[in-house]
């Protein structure tokens, strides 16, 4: 018989001792890649943690040049509209937001963890952001409409995804209109003690052969002088150019159907799949696993 998963509150009691909480899932589920529900259950509990950092002093005199060199990049591909995937609490995105200048409402980033973005919203809040648009999603069903954002960028999100870097990559460039720029670990220009620990973290790797093999156009490949974690997690630019004769303003849409959601109730109905994406404490819940099956939905709300 399976062993049974832990719980939350199991989870968390082994979070606060030390635990490594996706390789201690990845083991007690016997496979070898973070699964996206690993990756949730590990990142949720650590919300609030990057916040802390951000504030204390002595880590913000690194994240802080990461963030201009995340911004300049950005300013250099023509960015007045963004979207970070995979945003965590919006902290390197609030100073990225700061430092390009890119209008807050114009600025939408989305994470798995509901808990993450609850934090996040409050931080941007707090910094004058509170107009940014920050909601839950997966970075394989993105909840928004094609072509919606000049620029797409990550910062270590693809990062414990290996296995699935290009269909991480196909998602993010549909909802681009001009380049996708991923700040991640680059396994092949990183040093044997840096390609171990990211075997053992299962990070991603083969990006830049990946993607151009798979025929997008590879126009920046370098590692960065900046970096947020530490010398064994080096990060480095990839950037893709799209062209698009298309220029959509941003919507959500059914992660399940792919089609337009509205606003009803206070939450977001889609009319093609009739599932209802939840609103909690201000945050869309827009991943695919979200939607309640409600067709009667709109009777009610209306
Ligand atoms: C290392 S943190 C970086 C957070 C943020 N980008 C930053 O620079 O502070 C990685 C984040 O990516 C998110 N993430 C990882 N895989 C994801 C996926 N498949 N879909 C959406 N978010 C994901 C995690 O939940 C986590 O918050």
């Amino acid at each position: 018989m399976d062993t049974p998963l832990p719980t939350g509150a199991e989870l968390r009691r082994l979070y606060d001792q030390g635990t490594n909480i996706m390789a201690y899932l990845r083991r007690v589920s016997g496979v070898e890649h973070n699964a996206e529900g690993i990756i949730a259950a590990a990142y949720d509990l650590q919300a609030g943690s990057y916040v802390r950092e951000r504030e204390d002093p002595r880590r913000a005199a690194t994240l802080l040049p990461y963030a201009r060199a995340i911004a300049d990049v950005l300013r250099r591909y023509g960015a007045t509209s963004v979207l970070e995937a995979g945003v965590g609490e919006a902290t390197t995105f609030c100073d990225v937001v700061e430092f390009t200048g890119i209008e807050p409402p114009q600025a939408w980033g989305f994470d798995l963890c509901w808990s993450r973005i609850a934090v996040g919203r409050e931080y941007a809040r707090r910094r004058g952001l509170a107009e940014a648009c920050l909601f839950t999603g997966s970075l394989f069903r993105i909840p928004v409409c094609d072509d919606a954002f000049d620029v797409v960028y990550t910062s270590h999100s693809i990062e414990p995804n290996r296995g699935r870097e290009l269909a991480a990559a196909h998602e993010l460039v549909r909802v681009a209109r001009s380049h996708v720029v991923l700040f991640e670990p680059i396994y092949e220009l990183a040093g044997p003690d840096a390609q171990a620990r990211m075997d053992r973290l299962g990070y991603c790797r083969d990006l830049f052969a990946q993607l151009s093999g798979a025929g997008l156009k590879v126009v920046e490949y370098r590692l960065m002088d900046e970096c947020p974690t530490n010398a064994l997690n080096p990060t480095g630019v990839l950037v893709v150019a799209k062209s698009t004769a298309h220029r959509r303003p941003p919507q959500f849409i059914c992660p399940q159907a792919g089609s337009p959601l509205r606003p009803l109730g206070g939450h977001w109905y889609s009319d093609e799949s009739h599932l209802v994406y939840p609103v909690l404490e201000g945050v869309p819940c827009l991943l695919p696993g979200n939607g309640v099956l409600a067709s009667s939905f709109p009777a009610f709300a209306a």
